[in-house]
Parts: structure tokens; C-alpha cells; sequence
């Protein structure tokens, strides 16, 4: 396949619909929206593809829909609805969501089994062990903690079946290969070593299928209607469903995808499981991007712990543009991180209300009282900072960099005091050089904020590209009570 340098595709995992959207998924689905929009500006809509959505089958999803007294159908029905909303308002704006309930994603696991299968990489064998639902995956004896999974607090179920088998461990050297050629990309390098290091240690073959007596919601496997497919492989298989694989136009521009995210907990599936899928389909290989795992207070999120922060919460608090940028400016990208919710407030104020909103009403301010409103538009260029961070997926760090510019804007108005050249009419030229100086600035900072703050950014652009601007009525970021 050529090498295809002018697109760019993105994904977040498919979140379960077992739960509503936390923090936790809003993280990911920010920092894909964020590298969309920067896309987007840097190589045009039409050549940016952001795809997210839900994963809807499998136990751990029946379950929650039965706890509920619901089908399984309208129950995914109504989680995933929560979720597009949730999205909806943190102006998340992609270009597909795809449920793994839609007919097209079903048909097309369907041709993706039936090829694995004649491709030889499948087999049938019998499958004793512990499984956890909350993890939908096998779990060892040795990961058990007082006989109970560590991450969901459970007694995994013991099964017996027959079951279909995938050889991965059959591609793990061609995976080794791949991944020290740089054929396939893990970032952040500690993860790649950590998978190195899996590698070395063996892996065994996967069960592809469940007994659809045990699992009843799920895709059939074609060949074999008393198995229903693992629900990893039919989760996995999205990122090229929703293109429309193998013949869909999406599919033939898009793929291999550029930027995969996800955190760490479902590592082992993306870059083990994942590339072994797309090599055994003769498919080129994806670059994968592993955040931390974050907690919330020093405590696991959880439904059971009752800390769950919802992203709606946050917006309705702050707006979705503010809310987005306390996310972000927490932590590293890949580091493991506690969210200091507490800390919020005083973020807000300090770097919102005191910083950019305050340049923004003093500039503003300035250019309307002593400049009449009229300034020299020429000097807005079209330049951005924190670009060669963004690219880096060091957001925490792009948007400190703008923000390092709006502190010394900032001073640069306490050092200069306009207030005082304006009282002296022999310097009205050098007045208006500092105030062209400033709104330059502030446009760059408007500017440089687009794909973190589209709405506020555009406001800003539009105050300074007025022909008369004016000090904004309202405060852009009013003060919290
Ligand atoms: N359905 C699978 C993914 C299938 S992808 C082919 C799944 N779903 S999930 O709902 O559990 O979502 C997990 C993902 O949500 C994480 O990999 C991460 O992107 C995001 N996060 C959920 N909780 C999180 C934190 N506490 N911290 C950081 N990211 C979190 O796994």
C-alpha cells in the first residue's frame, strides 16, 4: 500500500455501554477531539476521520441491561444515547460513532471471521478456566486476589467449554518484528518495552468464541451457531468496520489508522491481539497511543465506590470549552495521574478569569477607549504556538506554553501602563504600538487555542477582527461564587 501522508484517522476504544460516560472516557475522547480539530486546520476536513462509539455486546453487557429489567437492545439503546449526549456537550465533534450493534459492523465481523478462518489462524479446542465478566477476558489464578478479580472486586465464573481458538501466539515474533521496525508504533516508549516484554515472556492463544449458552448477546459465529464471537474480536474489528472494510472508499483512503488511543488497561488487546488480527487479514499496521489510567482522589473510579465524575457535571459547571481545558491541563499525556477535582476552582480563576479573560478585557478595553476601537488588522498573522506539542500528544504541555504567552502579555501591560502614555498626547504613536502589540498577541493566543477552545477561541477572533472593537458586555469567564 502507498505511503499515504496527507490524512489523518483517529480513534478512542468503543466504550462499554454496561455504565454511563465518566471523566474517564471523556479524557480520551477530548484528546482525540483535540488532534481532529488540529488536523483539520492543518490538512482540511475532508482529510481528517475521528471515530468513536460503543461496544455493546457481550456478558458484561447483558448483565448490566438484566440488573436493569431491560433487553439487551434497548437497554444499549438508551447507554449509548447517553453517551452521544455526553458528547454532544462537551462539543466533541467526530465523524462517526459506530455501535457494535449496527447491521453493517455485524455483516462485516462476519467477513472477517469467515476469512481468519479460512485463512487457517482459527481452530477448535476445548477452553477450561476463570473468566471475569467485568474484565471479559480469562483471568490466571495467579492474578486472583482472596479468589476475586483485583480490578472488579468479583469471584471470576469457572467455565468448561468448547470454544474457537485464534493462534496468536503464532504471530508473536511477526509482531516483534514489527514492532522493532517500527512497523507497528507503541508510544509511549515504556509501553513498547513493557509489550517487548511480554512478548518475551509468551503468550497464549486466544478463545475467539463464547458457548451462546453462557453469552447469548453477541454476533454469531458463521460456521458454528452454538458459539457466539468473543467480544473483543467483534470490539476490535470496529476500526475497520466503521470505514467500511474492504472495499469502502473511507477504508481506502483512511487505513492504517494514525493515532489509536487508549489507557493502559486494555493494552494487551491492542497491541498484541489487534496487530496479529490485521496481519492475519494482510492488513498494514496502526500506531497505538497509551495513556494512564487515571483515579479520581487517589481511588479507582468506580460505580461500586460511588465516585464517579460525570463529564455533564463539569460542563454544566463550567461550560464544555472550560471543562475541556481542566481536563487537559491536569496531566502529562501517558502519565499515571490522580484528577484533583478539588482543584478545579482555583484553576478556573487563576488561569481563566485572572488570565485569559482578563487580557482579553483589558486589551479590549484599552483599543476602546484610546484608539477609538480602530487598530491595524495587518498585524494579525496567521501564526499558532504549542503545534510541535500537540503533534506530540503533549497537550498538558501545548497549552502551557499559550499560557506562558498570556501571563507575559499579561505583564507586558503592567510594565508598559498604557494608562499612563494615554494621558500624554505626544505619545498616541507609541500608545498604539502597544496596543497593535497586544491584540497581535491576544489573536496568536485566539488562534493557538482553536482546537482546545474552538467556541472561545472564535469569540476572541471575532472581538479583535470587528471594525470598531469594543470591550466584550459580558466577561468571556465569569468569576465562580
Ligand atoms: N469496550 C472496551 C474497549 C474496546 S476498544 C476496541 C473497553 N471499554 S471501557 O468503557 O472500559 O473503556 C476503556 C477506556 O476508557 C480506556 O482505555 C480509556 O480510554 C478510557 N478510560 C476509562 N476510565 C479511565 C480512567 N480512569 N482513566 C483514563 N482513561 C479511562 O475497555
Amino acid at each position: 500500500m502507498k505511503d499515504k501522508t496527507n490524512k489523518f484517522y483517529i480513534t478512542t476504544p468503543i466504550y462499554y455501554v454496561n455504565d454511563k460516560p465518566h471523566i474517564g472516557h471523556a479524557y480520551t475522547t477530548i484528546v482525540a477531539d483535540v488532534l481532529a480539530r488540529f488536523y483539520r486546520s492543518q490538512i482540511g476536513e475532508d482529510n481528517v476521520y475521528f471515530l468513536t462509539g460503543t461496544d455493546e455486546h457481550g456478558a458484561k453487557v447483558a448483565e448490566a441491561a438484566a440488573k436493569e429489567g431491560l433487553d439487551p437492545q434497548a437497554f444499549t439503546d438508551k447507554v449509548s444515547q447517553s453517551f452521544k449526549d455526553a458528547w454532544v456537550n462537551l462539543d466533541i465533534k467526530y465523524d462517526r460513532f459506530i455501535r457494535t450493534t449496527d447491521k453493517q459492523h455485524k455483516e462485516i465481523v462476519t467477513n472477517i471471521l469467515n476469512q481468519l478462518k479460512d485463512k487457517g489462524v482459527l481452530y477448535e479446542g476445548d477452553y477450561s478456566g476463570l473468566y471475569c465478566i467485568g474484565c471479559e477476558k480469562f483471568i490466571l489464578e495467579s492474578e486472583l486476589v482472596d479468589g476475586k478479580c483485583p480490578d472488579h472486586n468479583k469471584e471470576p465464573e469457572k467455565l468448561f467449554e468448547k470454544n474457537w481458538f485464534f493462534k496468536l501466539s503464532e504471530f508473536l515474533p511477526k509482531i516483534k518484528q514489527a514492532i522493532e521496525s517500527g512497523d507497528l508504533v507503541i508510544y509511549p516508549e515504556t509501553r513498547k518495552n513493557e509489550v517487548l516484554g511480554l512478548i518475551k515472556q509468551g503468550v497464549a492463544d486466544i478463545s475467539i468464541s463464547r458457548s451462546a449458552k453462557s453469552v447469548s448477546w453477541g454476533i454469531d459465529l458463521p460456521w458454528d451457531d452454538s458459539q457466539k464471537t468473543y467480544v473483543w474480536i467483534d470490539a476490535l474489528s470496529n476500526y475497520i468496520t466503521a470505514l467500511g472494510y474492504p472495499d469502502g472508499e473511507n477504508f481506502k483512503k483512511f487505513w492504517p489508522a494514525d493515532v489509536q488511543l487508549m489507557a493502559l488497561d486494555i493494552l494487551k488487546f491492542h497491541t498484541l491481539l489487534w496487530p496479529a488480527i490485521l496481519m492475519a487479514l494482510d492488513l498494514p499496521l496502526p500506531k497505538l497511543y497509551i495513556h494512564g489510567h487515571f483515579t479520581l482522589d487517589g481511588k479507582k473510579m468506580s460505580k461500586s465506590l460511588g465516585n464517579v465524575i460525570s463529564p455533564n457535571d463539569l460542563v454544566e459547571k463550567y461550560g464544555s470549552e472550560v471543562a475541556k481545558y481542566l481536563i487537559l491541563s491536569q496531566f502529562s499525556f501517558g502519565s499515571e495521574s490522580d484528577i484533583k477535582v478539588e482543584e478545579f476552582p482555583n484553576k478556573y480563576n487563576a488561569d481563566l478569569v485572572n488570565g485569559l479573560g482578563n487580557l482579553v478585557n483589558r486589551v479590549t478595553n484599552m483599543i476602546e477607549q484610546y484608539l477609538d476601537g480602530q487598530i491595524d488588522k495587518s498585524l494579525f498573522k496567521n501564526e499558532t504556538i504549542g503545534d510541535e506539542e500537540i503533534k506530540q500528544l503533549k497537550f498538558k504541555e501545548a497549552l502551557s506554553t499559550i499560557w506562558l504567552i498570556i501571563q507575559n502579555t499579561n505583564g507586558m501591560i503592567e510594565k508598559e501602563k498604557p494608562w499612563e502614555l494615554a494621558k500624554t498626547p505626544a505619545a498616541k504613536e507609541e500608545l498604539r504600538v502597544i496596543l497593535e502589540t497586544l491584540a497581535a498577541h491576544l489573536y496568536k493566543i485566539a488562534l493557538s487555542l482553536e482546537p482546545f477552545m474552538p467556541k472561545m477561541s472564535k469569540e476572541i477572533i471575532r472581538i479583535l477582527t470587528e471594525d470598531k472593537i469594543k470591550k466584550p458586555e459580558q466577561p468571556l469567564f465569569p468569576r465562580l461564587q
